[in-house]
């Protein structure tokens, strides 16, 4: 089924941006199949588009968008900038390189891919971002893997409050304090791993659940998600999946199923520890 991207709720951000709320993610997409998968994405319904400089798919990414021939301001991106891109010059260059890469006029949505507390620069990094915004480069700015002290840092020494902090979060590290930090402060919660990279395949309270719904486990973590609020970028490289993952939008979870997902939260990072990672 091919779905119309207006069943895909809209997410208003403290910028004025409204965001689709689901969305593809792209990492470990290979530059091999970058642009037919973006081109697949789209036909089935999917106008929100999450890379990285890391993934190093900017330049599939944007030619993919560009092939699809879709107006500019129907289509979102989102890319990152990494953790050896802190300080105010580096992150500058940074950003005109993503763009160049990228090659579609301006970015969506800019962040910080990192805060790399140990580094010291993300308030310096944040601030080539506002420049960015400035000059019309980025349309908004925003963050990843931070936490609530680094968010209280860069909001007290900065201008900008960030539009969204993407985070990883799924059934096994709901991420419950950080989100309702992130509402309180106007700031978005976006799920990375939304799908804890398919570590729940084959949990039996998901299964149960999934069942009941004749649904499958991944299309109920999605709507669980997409339940909670948050922007949301599964990705898969299969364009069967693609296709499932975004058939989210016309069932719900009730009290029951709502209380059983939390129930498998048990702290699982499949990721660094923002903390630590630099
Ligand atoms: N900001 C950050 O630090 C950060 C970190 C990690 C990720 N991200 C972003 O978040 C996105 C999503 O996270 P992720 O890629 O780590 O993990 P994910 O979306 O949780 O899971 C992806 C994995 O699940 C599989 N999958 C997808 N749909 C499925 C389905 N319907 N049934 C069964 N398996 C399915 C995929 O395989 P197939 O491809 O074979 O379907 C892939 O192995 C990334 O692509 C990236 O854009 C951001």
């Amino acid at each position: 089924m091919t779905f119309s991207p207006e069943q895909n709720p809209r997410i208003l951000l403290n910028n004025g941006q409204v965001l689709p709320q689901l969305g593809l993610g792209l990492y470990k997409v290979g530059q091999d199949i970058g642009v037919e998968l973006v081109q697949a994405a789209v036909e089935v319904g999917y106008r929100r588009f999450d890379t990285a400089a890391l993934y190093d798919n900017e330049f599939e990414v944007g030619a993919g968008l560009r092939k699809c021939g879709l107006p500019r301001e129907d289509v979102f991106v989102t890319t990152k900038i990494w953790n050896d891109r802190h300080g105010f010059d580096n992150a500058t260059e940074a950003i005109d390189e993503s763009l160049a890469r990228l090659n579609i006029e301006y970015i969506d949505m800019l962040l910080i891919h990192w805060p790399c507390p140990m580094k010291g620069l993300f308030v310096e990094t944040w601030e080539a971002l506002e420049k960015a915004l400035e000059s019309g480069k980025v349309r908004g700015i925003g963050v990843s893997n931070f936490n609530q002290n680094h968010l209280e840092e860069l909001i007290a020494h900065s201008s900008v409050v960030p539009a969204l902090n993407q985070i990883e979060l799924h059934p096994g590290l709901q991420q419950r304090e950080l989100s309702s930090f992130n509402a309180s402060a106007g700031i978005a919660t976006e799920a990375w791993s939304p799908l804890a990279r398919g570590r729940f395949n084959d949990n039996e309270t998901l299964l149960g659940i999934a069942y009941k719904h004749s649904r499958s486990i991944s299309q109920v973590i999605l709507r669980w998600q997409i339940e909670l609020g948050n922007l949301v970028i599964p990705k898969t490289s299969n364009p069967d999946r693609l296709a499932e993952n975004i058939d989210v939008f016309d069932f719900s979870l009730d009290h029951e199923d709502l209380k059983q997902i939390a129930s498998l939260e048990s702290g699982l990072r499949t990721g660094p520890n923002p903390e630590e990672f630099s």
